[in-house]
Order: C-alpha cells, then structure tokens, then sequence
C-alpha cells in the first residue's frame, strides 16, 4: 500500500522500541525504508530485538530510561554524532499495572505518572530542543 521508500533517509526514534506495539511500529518504519533506533533499559534484550529488525533494514539502539535527563542527554548526543539529525519521535516507552484506583499506594501512582508522562515531556522536550525546533524551516 506504501512506498517502500516512504522513510527513506529519515532517522526514527522508537523508545521502548524492544518489545510489543514498539517493536511492531519500529518493524513498520523498517520496512517503509526508515533508519530505526530504538531504546529501552534492558541493554542484552535490547540488542537481540535490534538484531532481528536489522534484517529487514537499518536498526540501532541504545540503553535509555526516559526518567532520567542523563540518559536522554546522552542519547542525544549519539544520534547527533552518529546520524546528525532525528526526523521522529515515537514516545511509546511506559507501562502500567491494573489495580482498582481504592488499592493503588502514592508510591505506585507516582511511579506510572513519572515513567509515562514525566518520561514523555523529557524525551519530547529533548529532542524538540536538539533537533525539531533548529531542523524546522523557520527554526520554531
Ligand atoms: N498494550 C496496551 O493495551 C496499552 C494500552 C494503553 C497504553 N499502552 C502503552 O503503550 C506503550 C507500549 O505498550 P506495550 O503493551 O507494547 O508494552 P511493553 O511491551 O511493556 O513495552 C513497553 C516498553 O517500554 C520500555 N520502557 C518502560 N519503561 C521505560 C523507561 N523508564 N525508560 C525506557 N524504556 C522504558 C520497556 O523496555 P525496558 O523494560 O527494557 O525498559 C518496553 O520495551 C506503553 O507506554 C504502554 O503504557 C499500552
């Protein structure tokens, strides 16, 4: 249905892109000619799922927990050096666990809010700085 060559030459970034629908979205992007990274905490789990999307394509990664502004500083500055660009940010790192709202402790309603709303704002806060706004034609 889509060219093969719809992202060709564009850098991707899929954080969480190891598993599930991150991996799924990485797999797409692959396969419609885009240059994929994709990040997560989990280095040797990590490898092996960039191992096999590189067999349909271009796939790198790199250990990232989107909690922590080191890491993403640190990231960042890879794919600057290594690819000097990103076209896309897919913010799909996070997770939850079911549990009736009466039960949930503070502590487990703090951890889901950092890891996915705090974790989104800094991945998108960082690369909207490093990349999207100075990329962009007017520099917005
Ligand atoms: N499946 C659903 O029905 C559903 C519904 C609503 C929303 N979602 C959201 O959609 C996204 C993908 O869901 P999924 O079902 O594919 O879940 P999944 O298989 O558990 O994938 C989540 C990925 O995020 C990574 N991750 C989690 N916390 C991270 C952190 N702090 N820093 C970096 N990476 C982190 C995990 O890798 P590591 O553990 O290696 O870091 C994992 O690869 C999640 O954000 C989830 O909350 C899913």
């Amino acid at each position: 249905m889509y060219s093969k060559e719809l992202f060709k030459g564009e850098v991707i970034l899929v954080t969480g892109g190891r598993t599930g629908i991150g991996y799924g979205i990485a797999e797409l992007f692959i396969e419609l000619g885009g240059l994929v990274i994709i990040t997560s905490r989990d280095k040797s789990n990590l490898e092996k799922s960039s191992k096999n999307l590189s067999n349909n394509g271009e796939c790198h990664y790199r250990v990232c927990d989107i909690r922590k502004t080191e890491t993403i500083e640190d990231l960042i500055n890879w794919i600057d050096k290594k690819f000097g660009k990103l076209d896309v940010l897919i913010n799909n790192a996070g997770g939850q666990f079911p549990a009736p709202a009466e039960v949930m402790s503070q502590k487990g309603w703090a951890a889901v809010i950092n890891n996915n709303l705090n974790g989104t704002f800094n991945m998108s806060h960082s690369c909207a700085n490093k990349f999207f706004i100075p990329q962009s034609p007017k520099g917005t």
